[in-house]
């Protein structure tokens, strides 16, 4: 459930009607709900109510410094998988005790930040970063929390591009080595073992793939506990994914997840950690496009949109489905016409979607991109020098910018010619 709904004619966030925000900020924009954000939180909140638990909202699906405040108001935690990410959470007011670092990457530099500003774990996905974690921690004086992250080799039935737990992705250890790798970890100077790391994949719409993994996360803790580690925290990473569609998708409830987790895990009497990022944002945002032109081509007609695949790129990318609808709520019964639906970038690939049945749209005309909050601003470029499209947030009937359009001033500004040229 989301809180864009039509009414008066016009489809609202909460609200405020979309129109009246295009004609502030003009268009494209992604708008997200306040409220939306705050239910999808709650939701894992109640899921996960019987079991101590933190919910690390996952930033890389949306990390404007305004909605981690909100919701770091609610009591969530963070995951981050940057420097970058580390510090958005910590201007959002975030303490260092609720922020968790994932990636297979992280830099010494990004370790030295984390470890100074405060860190509740380090999320380890190889041994080369364990002992780089340990040198840096040494040389502060102090003892870096560590969870290992591990690879159970199960199919997450998701797009191959984002599904994270097979043992020929990048990620995490294989679980077959875990005990070995914890070994050296309790061995190594500056490091604390407080937990078990694991994350799947992304838009999963089974709860089969997590049962797998949480089955063999729970054998490790008792094999590991047994091996003398004090495995008091299990992060079972994010992953839960969401209807694109308003029709024939169901994917589990979090109620339904949180009930597996307890199954599966509960009785371990670990602090249950999760990293959802889609299910919390994903709904709770659209983008907002115009209609520049509609072209009549061959056999098909083109509506051409302000937006275009540096706005949204999951389309192209992933060939992802989001449902478009017309702002104007359109009659009952009133005709449709199927559209190829492009945007001004000079790719082929910049094609949101084919033959699909809209309203007949005019010049001027407004359409909102639905399921838009996650991976859309965050994956956003500056291709073709388009500004970064701007976010707004709506609570209510109030709604605020909070990431303005870059002017094409600043955008030049950043560029310097060298004196020698
Ligand atoms: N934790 C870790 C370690 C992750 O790698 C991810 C997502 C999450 C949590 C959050 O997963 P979520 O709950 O949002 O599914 N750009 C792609 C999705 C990439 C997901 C990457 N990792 C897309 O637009 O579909």
């Amino acid at each position: 459930m989301d809180h864009f709904l039509y009414k008066n004619g016009s489809l609202h966030a909460e609200d405020v009607a979309l129109s009246e925000i295009a004609a502030t900020v003009g268009t494209p924009f992604y708008c997200y709900s306040a409220a939306t954000l705050t239910r999808h939180y709650q939701l894992f909140k109640d899921a996960l109510a019987p079991m101590p638990n933190l919910v690390c909202f996952a930033i890389k699906s949306l990390s404007n410094v305004a909605v981690l405040k909100l919701l770091g108001d609610l009591g969530a935690g963070m995951d981050v998988v940057s420097g970058g990410e580390y510090l958005r959470a910590k201007a959002a007011g975030v303490p260092g005790d609720r922020i968790v670092f994932s990636g297979v990457g992280k830099t010494r530099e990004e370790m030295r930040l984390a470890l100074t500003g405060g860190i509740r774990q380090f999320n380890v996905e190889s041994e080369p970063e364990m002992r780089a974690l340990s040198e840096v921690a040494v040389s502060l004086g102090v003892k870096a929390p560590i969870a290992v992250r591990v690879n159970p080799d199960v199919d997450a039935r998701t797009h191959e591009k984002i599904a994270t737990g097979k043992s020929e992705n990048k990620f995490g250890i294989p679980i077959a080595r875990a005990r070995e790798v914890y070994a050296e970890a309790a061995a190594l100077p500056g490091l604390e073992v407080v937990g078990i790391d694991v994350h799947i994949g992304s838009q999963l719409t089974e709860l089969e793939p997590f049962e797998q993994a949480f089955t063999k996360v729970a054998e490790l803790t008792v094999a590991l506990r047994a091996d003398g580690h004090d495995i008091r925290r299990l992060d079972l990473g994010g992953g839960l994914g969401i209807p694109y569609t308003r029709s024939n998708e169901a994917p589990p409830l979090p109620m339904d997840y949180g009930a597996l987790i307890a199954r599966t895990l509960g009785h371990l009497g670990c602090e249950i950690e999760i990293e959802p990022g889609r299910l919390i944002s994903g709904n709770s945002g659209v983008l907002v496009s115009g209609v520049i032109y509609v072209k009549n081509g061959e056999g098909r007609d083109f509506l051409i949109l302000d937006a275009a695949m540096n706005d949204l790129v999951r389309p192209s990318m992933y060939g992802a489905h989001h449902d478009i609808v017309a702002v104007a709520e359109p009659a009952p019964g009133a005709p449709t016409l199927p559209f190829d639906i492009v945007g001004p970038v000079c790719e082929t690939g910049d094609t949101f979607a084919k033959a699909r049945e809209l309203p007949l749209l005019a010049e001027g005309d407004l359409v909102a991109f639905r399921s838009a909050g996650a991976y859309g601003a965050v994956m956003a470029s500056e291709y073709n020098t388009r500004p970064l499209v701007p976010e707004v947030l709506v609570k209510g009937d109030h709604f605020a910018v909070i990431r303005a359009r870059p002017s094409f001033d600043e955008i030049l500004k950043r560029d310097s010619i060298p004196e020698w040229l």
